[in-house]
């Protein structure tokens, strides 16, 4: 079982063309389908016209001095062939192309809904029951609907196995569906430049086998239920996305490392000094901007109004457990 897994996974994340990562949604083989006969057009007109360009050369290259009187001026079955063909290719493409979009873009009734915020330089996924991941888990066979919004400047959420993309926008909400036809795990990505950490923005999308999905989420559910404020507090640190700035290990980062952080003194770029206790922990995380540690930029999102009491105290308990052992 484990192994087949792991073989669907390995299948999953090779097999594609050259042009393609795998097919792994319900709009990819018409995306690509749309995609080829284009591209198979151009080289075709291509090839043709060069064609004609060399024929032309030799044909009638100068070979004296021809009177001008002898030079043809217009062909008027030639134009009319060359306006009206294109048009008709024209159409053809803008018909594909409006009947996919419209599809791409009107998710069907019913659809599961996957909440995503995008901040620099992290993606979290919130479930109808509350739970968030880092990585995005969705169902085989069914679709998928993501509201997105970004906590800071434009992201854009991109799932090259499954041909969709859309950008993600402060202040308003961006949606986007599809549904997942292979079980397997399929990378995303952050498609707009957003900052020194863009190119971290990514992550995989797990696409569960039919069945799996529900019990991962029990799973998850009760896990999280039986877990202590260090344990609730860690995985907090992870989803939210503060360890793509703040190392716990010790190691450098844009901000400051949590390792042994806790009852540690600090200079501000004030010039005064702290120690790091509970309530500065609190103060950092619902307003960054408000001290901050000397040598290092104001660059943290506030996220006042993102996490509740129980969660702040989780990651306060988290952060303390950095500086045991
Ligand atoms: Cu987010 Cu690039």
């Amino acid at each position: 079982m484990a192994a087949t897994a792991a073989a669907a996974v390995a299948e999953s994340q090779h097999a594609g063309t050259f042009w393609f990562p795998p097919q792994a949604s319900t709009v990819a083989a018409a995306s690509d389908r749309l995609w080829y006969a284009i591209y198979w057009l151009s080289v075709a007109g291509f090839i043709g016209v060069v064609i004609a360009l060399a024929f032309f050369l030799v044909r009638y290259r100068n070979k004296g001095v021809r009177p001008a009187e002898d030079q043809t001026s217009h062909n008027t079955t030639l134009e009319l062939t060359w306006t009206i063909l294109p048009v008709f290719l024209v159409i053809a493409m803008f018909w594909f192309g409006l009947t996919g979009y419209i599809d791409m873009r009107t998710p069907p009734r019913g659809a599961y809904e996957i909440g995503v915020t995008g901040v620099k330089w992290n993606w979290t996924f919130t479930y109808p029951n509350g739970l968030k991941t880092k990585d995005l888990h969705v169902p085989v066979d069914r679709p998928v609907r993501l509201v997105m919004t970004s906590e800071d400047v434009i992201h854009s959420f991109f799932v090259p196995a499954f041909r969709v993309k859309m950008d993600v926008v402060p202040g308003r909400y961006n949606d986007m569906w599809f549904e997942a036809t292979t079980p397997g795990n399929y990378r995303f990505t952050c498609t707009e430049y957003c900052g020194a950490k863009h190119w971290d923005m990514m992550g995989n999308v797990v696409v569960h086998e039919r069945g799996g999905f529900e019990s991962w989420l029990d799973q998850e559910e009760s896990q999280l239920a039986g877990a202590s404020p260090v344990e609730k507090g860690g995985k907090l640190f992870q989803t939210l996305g503060c360890v793509a700035c703040h190392s716990v290990d010790g190691s450098p980062g844009l901000a400051p490392t949590l390792k042994a952080a806790f009852g540690r003194q600090e200079s501000l770029t004030d010039g005064s000094k702290i120690v790091i206790d509970e309530n500065y922990i609190r103060e950092s995380v619902v307003n960054p901007a408000a001290k901050v540690v000397a040598g290092f930029n104001p660059i943290m999102p506030a996220y006042q109004g993102r996490v509740s009491d129980e969660d702040l105290t989780a990651i306060i308990q988290y952060i303390k457990s950095l500086s045991k052992g």
